[in-house]
């Protein structure tokens, strides 16, 4: 099995946002700087990714007619922004957060917004990767010794066709192991890269 990259056009920048994507991003976006402002306690591993670019990655993967089912998984949630997007598309989605404080932030976003996505308070990294320790010496910025969620959200990794993550840079490769170690074949991980945008592999 090996991982095959999709090259995702510039142009998707021009793609225009519906009113409730366009809400839900502003709302997200004004929650966080509220949170960043008043938290004393400063989630070092937290920042938050372009939703806008996001939104609009989204609507091409569905657009190009990519996915192969209907589940949506966010590594790494935060305020839980991708898998709220994908749930106003009527995607089954779930975010996987280590830090309590951002689970509740999501939920109640999702609450506020009618969205039916869930949170779950836990780590995405499953614990029967082979060599995962080893992957994970050089990893800084993801939680690798914490329990996996899989069980209490009753999925397992290769029952999601899309996955989103933003991972710090440098740590991609691990995010990428994690997928091709444990993802369905045909399913797809879109992430973020700060300046070079978002990058769509599929497990192949
Ligand atoms: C760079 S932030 C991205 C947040 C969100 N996905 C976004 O794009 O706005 C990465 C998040 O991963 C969380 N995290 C780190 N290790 C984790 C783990 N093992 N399982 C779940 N979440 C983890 C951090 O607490 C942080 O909120």
């Amino acid at each position: 099995m090996t991982l095959s990259s999709i090259n995702i056009p510039d142009e998707i920048n021009r793609f225009p946002h519906s009113p409730a994507a366009a809400h839900l991003i502003d709302l997200a976006n004004d929650r966080i700087e509220a949170f960043m402002l008043a938290d004393d306690l400063v989630i070092e591993n937290f920042v938050a990714c372009d939703f806008h670019l996001l939104d609009q990655a989204i609507t091409w993967i569905e657009q190009s007619h990519l996915l192969t089912g209907n589940h949506f998984c966010e590594f790494g949630s935060g305020f839980g922004v991708a898998a709220l997007l994908a749930s106003l598309r009527g995607m089954d989605s779930i975010g996987i957060e280590i830090e309590s404080s951002l689970v509740e932030q999501s939920t109640s976003l999702a609450e506020e917004l009618g969205l039916s996505a869930k949170f779950y308070c836990g780590s995405f990294v499953p614990r029967d990767i082979t060599g995962i320790l080893e992957i994970a010496r050089d990893v800084e910025h993801v939680e690798t010794h914490e329990g996996e969620v899989y069980e209490e959200i009753g999925l397992g990794l290769d029952d999601f066709d899309l996955f989103f993550a933003f991972p710090w840079p440098g740590e991609e490769q691990f995010f990428e192991a994690v997928f091709h170690a444990g993802a369905a074949v045909n399913s797809l991980l879109l992430s973020y890269r700060g300046r070079n945008g978002m990058h769509l592999l599929r497990k192949t």
